[in-house]
Parts: structure tokens; sequence; C-alpha cells
């Protein structure tokens, strides 16, 4: 849908901010742009709605060239989401939400109908409709700043960094939100950030720019991962690219032990016979089967399990839908160097020691990745 074809912005004052860049933005899905400051990724943004014109080169959009469309038309074709939401201060949440559907000639009813559906889509309390941006939280702000984008309906929307001057709670929250709209609306977003974790968590595919606006790599984030271009980009990943990169293996392929696991309800014979399978602990579950906690086997007598003895599990992984990365990590964790894998009720579906885990990373590297494997 977005060609950018060999393009160059040259300042007036001589500073080239984009040299040379052709990207392909694939139709439907995020692509991001990520890079240091200054490295021309706002104005890579811009040029594609033409809040600035290019020096050199084009940019297709839909195979036409985007001078050969009036610059209104091509505006109202692609939402803009800035940092801080950039709200209007002096309208409402509702108002500020139907400003685009307002000013395309829908009546005031329709628009605040669509703006409040818009409110509902991005996880907006409908109370919140009356009040001013300045009586709302940064976060809140943002997304009447991404429901205002997307209050036209247009096939694409452009983002510039939205979610960097909120917490990493509420970004996180934000991230999820995004890729969940995105799913269901299926538009083409662009979107600009400077942190790699959030680049490799939602964008599809990753351009990594470098001072100079010239690209260094255009690839999905696992490939990036995996396989950086060079030393730039590799310094770029940051020195846990490894740890990062197990994020897109899945957690199926890891073998469960049921064996070491016994209920709170267990008869002697039952605690003799798990102990008997030779593991260092036992995790004990609820009668529902979820876990409560770690125990030497020595330590369990039947009728009498004491849950203020048992060694915290810390927090399980869901088995088959996280990845190699939480499995690890709770591991890691845990005082007995195994992790509790769960199903999604959260009864214990196994535990698994860091040195199984250990050889699941070094199968999944070998298979590389393998589509199977990845889980986006
Ligand atoms: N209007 C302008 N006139 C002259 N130079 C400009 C102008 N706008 C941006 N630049 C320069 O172009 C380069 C790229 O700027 P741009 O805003 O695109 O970077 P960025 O990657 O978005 O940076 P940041 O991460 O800090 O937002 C910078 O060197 C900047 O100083
Ligand atoms: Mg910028």
């Amino acid at each position: 849908m977005i060609r950018i074809d060999s393009v160059t912005k040259r300042y007036p004052d001589g500073t080239v901010a984009v040299d040379r860049l052709s990207l392909e933005i694939p139709d439907r899905s995020i692509t991001v742009l990520v890079g240091p400051s200054g490295c021309g990724k706002t104005t890579t943004l811009r040029m594609i709605n033409r809040m600035v014109e290019p020096s050199e080169g084009t940019i297709l959009i839909d195979g036409v060239d985007s001078r050969q469309q009036p610059v209104n038309t091509l505006r109202r074709s692609m939402g803009y989401v800035i940092q801080n939401a950039g709200l209007f201060q002096h309208r409402t949440i509702i108002d500020n939400i139907a400003t685009v559907p307002r000013l395309l000639g829908w009546s005031k009813d329709k628009s605040r109908a669509r703006a409040r559906e818009l409110m509902e889509r991005v996880g907006l309390d409908a109370t919140l409709a009356k009040r001013y941006p300045y009586q709302l939280s940064g976060g809140q702000q943002q997304r009447v700043g991404v429901a205002r984008a997307l209050a036209a309906d247009p096939p694409v929307l452009l983002m510039d960094e939205p979610f960097s001057a909120v917490d990493p709670v509420v970004r996180k929250g934000l991230q999820d939100e995004l890729l969940r709209i995105q799913e269901e609306l299926g538009k083409t977003i662009v979107f600009v950030t400077h942190d790699i974790d959030e680049a490799v968590k939602i964008g599809s595919m990753v351009a990594v720019l470098r001072t100079g606006g010239r690209l260094a790599q255009f690839a999905p984030p696992a490939e990036l991962l995996s396989s950086p271009a060079d030393a730039f980009v590799e310094d770029f990943l940051g020195a846990d690219r490894g740890i990062r990169r197990l994020s897109f293996f899945s957690s199926a392929g890891l073998d469960l032990l049921t064996a070491p696991i016994v209920a709170v309800d267990a008869t002697a014979e039952q605690i003799a016979a798990r102990a008997d399978a030779g593991a260092p602990y036992l995790l004990v579950t609820d009668v529902e089967g979820k876990p409560l906690g770690w125990s030497e086997p020595g330590r369990l007598t039947a009728g009498r399990i004491d849950r203020g003895q048992l060694l915290s599990h810390g927090r399980p992984f869901v088995a088959g839908q996280e990845s190699l990365r939480a499995a690890l990590d709770c591991a890691v964790l845990s005082p007995t160097g195994w992790a509790v894998a769960v199903d999604g009720e959260g009864r214990a579906a196994g535990v698994v020691s860091q040195q199984a885990i250990g050889e699941a990373i070094r199968g999944a590297h070998e298979d590389s990745v393998g589509p199977a494997k990845v889980l986006r």
C-alpha cells in the first residue's frame, strides 16, 4: 500500500534528515521505524502524509504517487497520533474524538455517536466523555489521541512515539490495546519509537534507521534479533538480544513432568510414590490442582501439609501459550530452579528444570526460526 522509493529529505539549512530511503510498508500490519534521536523517523512519517515534502524520490500510496492526490484527501486517509496526544485543550473528550467527522460534514449527533463507539473501542470509560483533556491521566489522553485518529476510519494510522510519555505499566497496556485494535480493524500502521523493546513487541516489520536517515535493516523482529545486519544494529538491539529473542520461541515443546506434583490432600502412599520419582522437590497443589508451593519430599506428611512451610513457586508460565523467555524467567526466579507450568485455568500442568529449558533453547536455536516456533 505505501511504498517509499529512494526518498531523500534535505531541509533548507542543508540538513539531510533522510537519505535515499526505500521501504515497502505491508498492508494491514504494524511497521515500526526505530533508531536513535535525530535519525529521521519523524521526517519520514511526515513525508508519508505530506506534512513534509520529500526533496527527492517518490512515495506511492496504492501504486499512485502521493503528490498526485489532493493533500487534504491524503491526510484524511491517514490518522495521525503524536506524543502527549496533542489534544485540543478547550474541547471535551467526545468533541476531540469527533473532530474529523465534524470536519467531514457529519452531523453533530452522528459524530458523537461515532466518538462514543471509539471510546469503548480504545478502552475509555463513557463517563469521561464530558471531561476536558487536563482532567485525564496521560495514558487516558493517549487513548483519546488514538480514538481521534481512528474517528473517520482511515485505512492508515501514523503514530509518532505515541506512548513514550507514559510509565511502563500504562505503556504496556496501550501497546496491548493497539495490538488488539490492529487485529480487529486491520489498519496499516506506521509506528515510530526509539524503544527497541516496543518495536520488537508490536512490529510485524521493523526498520532500523541510523543517524543521517539511512536504513540499517528492515526485517521481522525475530530476524532482527537473530541476525542483525551489522554492528550498529547489534549495538542498538542491546546486550540482552539473546534473551529477548527467546520471546519468539513457544514453550509448547517443553517436556513437562507431572510426577513431582502432589495435591495438598495426598495420601502417604501418593507422597511416597512421588518422592520415589527422584525429583529434589515436589510441587504441592490445592485440591483443584492450582500450585501452592514447593517442598522437599521428606518434609511432607499426609494429612498435615502446612502451606506456610512451602517455598514460593513464583510466577508460573502458561504452557504452550507463553514463550521460552517466560519459562526461563520462571525457572531463574524459582528457589528450586524449576519452573511451574499452568494451563489456562491456572492449574499445574507440569514442572520443568532450568536444565531442560536450556536444552529446549539450544534445540530452538538449531531449528532457527522455523514458522512453527515463532509465536507471532
Ligand atoms: N524543519 C527542520 N529544519 C532543519 N532540520 C530539521 C528540521 N526538522 C528536523 N530537522 C533535522 O532533521 C534530522 C531528523 O529529524 P527528525 O525529527 O526526523 O528525527 P527523529 O528521528 O524523529 O528524532 P527524535 O527521536 O529525537 O524524535 C535532525 O537532525 C533534525 O535536527
Ligand atoms: Mg521524532
